[in-house]
């Protein structure tokens, strides 16, 4: 250990000190191991769908995680920059979710080969006895995926964790000798290297808490302030396109560097006990929705923040990676609009941007995308033309490795525990069983029935050896909620902090929630609107030909579709004639895949009207044009949820019919 070190554990504690704590802040909210909590019902299939579609089988073919280059190794091993850490940190999740045995087999080769390889100063990855920069970033979501492993089986704990510290060691004196191996995307990304060794310090601490609070402390010192991003002074309230960027790091305000950097304050908070650090991710979370939202429930960024018009786009990694971090926020503050939010970006946004059977997915969409097509001009100002086709690797590779994280950390952090783990809690609701033991000895089994969000009503069994309370989230877009508990009278919900309180018994407990929610409408620009009801925004899903552009030619299943809209798409709604239909599955089982066209069994109806919409750029919708004049007779069209559509108008002008 180094004299600057010392010497820097001893400011550090300082530090601590003067807050008058020591240690790291506890979370609100613990998550539990991998396999703890399994996915049901629809949910298992569309996580099957996943397993079946690019995700599962892009080890095979994809050259990008499959070829052999370096070290004599397969390159989806050893490939720590971004390929091989992405795939692995979704692919360890994926495989032990789907009970894929091929899977599994391929993550646990993947471990070990990277364990095998790393090299005496502690470096894990491609740069081993090369000359390439070691740069840290690539490693982190390998860590993310080599924690996950050691939470399903701990017979791996000690060569983890062993190797974990090697690289800590290293870490921590590179970063002390000016920053090495921050280069400007390591710099947005520490806080992921920051999990990890909370992490570390919560589980495995072996004696080395100053030498992972310090790490800690020289990340944030090396990488960018967040707490000064998510400034409001400093935030962009429109798109950034020719936007200077007032703190002079351009890639802050890059749409994945601030999905993951969502986690950057909470996981500030937890070294510097500072409520400022908890105040500032909250503000910064509102701020992003309020200039970049979409009524998906993810934001724009087609590269850097794209402010709000419809044409504008949202790449798919930042759609998973805000996922993952509002679940860390919602753990560490406890705040429901985070979580709130994940559910709606998990059942709006994600699905909509890959194909139905989840082979193909785009790098951006659109929440009005009226084409999905090589589109010169484009209407983003720095990616690439075919950046909504939906295919292999549109634009650029990340997004096919880094997508499949999306549904298993979404299952992953959908049950928590309180923090002195004597309670256990359902923050995202659907399909699932959760077997876990609480704290005082007590195993507890859940079983949730439901097709939620396409049905209102989630049927709960739990058995406890002990008496103790349950938890489940109440979304706040819930009106007149009731519950019925072991076959009694329905009462009115009554969440505390977005939770409502079950007293459970020992032995079984049922209860049925019923989850009503109104129809609501979001003012847009240019005096549009988008529609709502509970979790889910609805869409005009335009009708669309198909055509395909290449097929790969080892997997022909993984292709490249152009759409295109094959009737009219240009209508103004009158929102005072929404009318909600449900139309339950007769069998009570939902199509599979459901996320396609026509497919849910929920849909509304309003009044529209034609109007002239023009096309921009010869491929994207003009913004909606603000009170235009209908052209032609009014119809009754059909909303559908936004996540089923590929072509869509989600936000609408509006007129008033007679
Ligand atoms: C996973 O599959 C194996 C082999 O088919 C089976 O024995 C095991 O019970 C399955 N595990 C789960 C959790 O379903
Ligand atoms: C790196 O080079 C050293 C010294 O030549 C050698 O001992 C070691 O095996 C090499 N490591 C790898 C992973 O190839
Ligand atoms: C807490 O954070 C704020 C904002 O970054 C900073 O101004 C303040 O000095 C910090 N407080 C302590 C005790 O470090
Ligand atoms: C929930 O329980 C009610 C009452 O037992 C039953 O009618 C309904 O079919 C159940 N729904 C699901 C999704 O299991
Ligand atoms: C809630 O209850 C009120 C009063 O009965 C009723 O008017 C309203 O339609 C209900 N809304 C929903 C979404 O159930």
């Amino acid at each position: 250990m180094t004299q600057s070190f010392t010497f820097l554990v001893i400011a550090g504690s300082l530090l601590s000190a003067a807050s008058g704590q020591t240690g790291l802040a506890p979370k609100q909210y613990l998550s539990l191991p991998l396999g703890s909590i399994r996915p049901t019902g629809w949910l298992y299939d569309q996580l099957m769908v996943q397993t079946n579609g690019l995700a599962g089988h892009e080890h095979e073919f994809y050259d990008y995680v499959s070829e052999t280059d370096w070290m004599g190794g397969p390159s989806y091993y050893s490939s720590l920059e971004e390929a091989g850490s992405y795939w692995f940190n979704a692919m360890v999740p994926n495989g032990i979710l789907a009970n894929n045995s091929g899977i599994i087999q391929r993550s646990q080769e993947f471990l070990d080969y990277v364990l095998a390889n790393q090299d005496s100063t502690g470096w894990m990855g491609p740069e081993v006895n090369t000359t390439k920069p070691r740069y840290l970033w690539g490693r982190y979501p390998f860590m993310f995926g080599a924690i996950q492993m050691v939470e399903y089986n701990p017979d791996l704990t000690d060569q983890v964790v062993d190797a974990l510290y090697k690289f800590v060691n290293l870490a921590n004196q590179m970063l002390h000798n000016n920053g090495e191996g921050v280069e400007a995307w390591t710099q947005t990304r520490w806080e992921d290297f920051v999990m990890t060794l909370q992490w570390l310090y919560d589980f495995h601490p072996n004696g080395n808490e100053a030498l992972l609070v310090d790490t800690m402390e020289q990340l944030k010192y090396t990488g960018v302030p967040w707490e000064k991003v998510f400034e409001s002074q400093y935030f962009p309230t429109t798109a950034t396109d020719d936007l200077p960027n007032p703190l002079g790091y351009v890639l802050s305000w890059h749409g994945v560097n601030m999905a993951e950097g969502l986690k950057a304050l909470p996981a500030t908070y937890r070294f510097t006990h500072n409520q400022s650090d908890l105040d500032r991710a909250s503000e910064g979370w509102d701020l992003l929705f309020q200039y970049h939202g979409r009524p998906s429930g993810i934001y724009a960024a087609d590269e850097y923040l794209a402010g709000l018009e419809a044409a504008r786009g949202t790449e798919l990694c930042l759609v998973v990676e805000t996922m993952f971090s509002g679940s860390y926020l919602y753990q560490v503050i406890g705040d429901p609009k985070y979580v709130d939010r994940v559910e709606r970006i998990a059942y709006n946004a994600l699905p909509a941007e890959l194909t139905g059977d989840f082979w193909s997915r785009q790098y951006l969409q659109q929440q009005n995308q009226i084409a999905a097509k090589n589109m010169t001009p484009d209407p983003f100002p720095n990616d690439g033309p075919y950046s909504n086709v939906f295919g292999l690797e549109p634009n650029y590779p990340c997004c096919t490795v880094n997508h499949p994280q999306g549904w298993p950390k979404f299952i992953t952090n959908a049950f928590v525990t309180t923090a002195d783990q004597s309670s256990l809690a359902q923050v995202y609701l659907g399909p699932f069983q959760t077997k876990t033991t609480l704290a005082t000895e007590n195993p507890v089994t859940v079983t949730v029935n439901t097709i939620y969000p396409f049905s209102d009503s989630l049927n709960t069994t739990i058995t406890a050896a002990k008496a103790f309370t349950y938890y489940v989230r109440i979304p706040s877009w819930v009106v007149n909620g009731t519950i019925s508990i072991n076959g009694g009278a329905a009462t009115a919900v009554s969440p505390n902090n977005g939770l409502q309180a079950v007293q459970v018994k020992a032995g079984t407990t049922t209860f049925t929630l019923n989850l009503p929610a109104e129809i609501t409408t979001e003012s847009r620009p240019h005096g549009s609107v988008a529609v709502h009801r509970g979790p889910l925004h609805y869409a005009f899903d335009i009708p669309r030909t198909s055509k395909i552009l290449t097929q790969n030619g080892e997997q022909p299943l993984a292709k490249d579709l152009e759409f295109d809209a094959s009737t009219a798409w240009e209508y103004a709604i009158d929102t005072s004639t929404l009318q909600f239909v449900n139309n339950p599955p007769p069998s009570g089982t939902l199509p599979s895949p459901v996320f396609d066209s026509g497919l849910p069994p929920l849909s509304m109806t309003v009044t529209a009207c034609p109007i002239n919409w023009p096309i921009a750029g010869s491929t994207f919708a003009a913004s909606p044009p603000t009170n235009p004049a209908c052209t032609g007779a009014q119809k009754t069209i059909t909303l559908t949820p936004y996540g089923a559509t590929k072509l869509r108008i989600g936000e609408f002008p509006v007129f008033t019919a007679n």
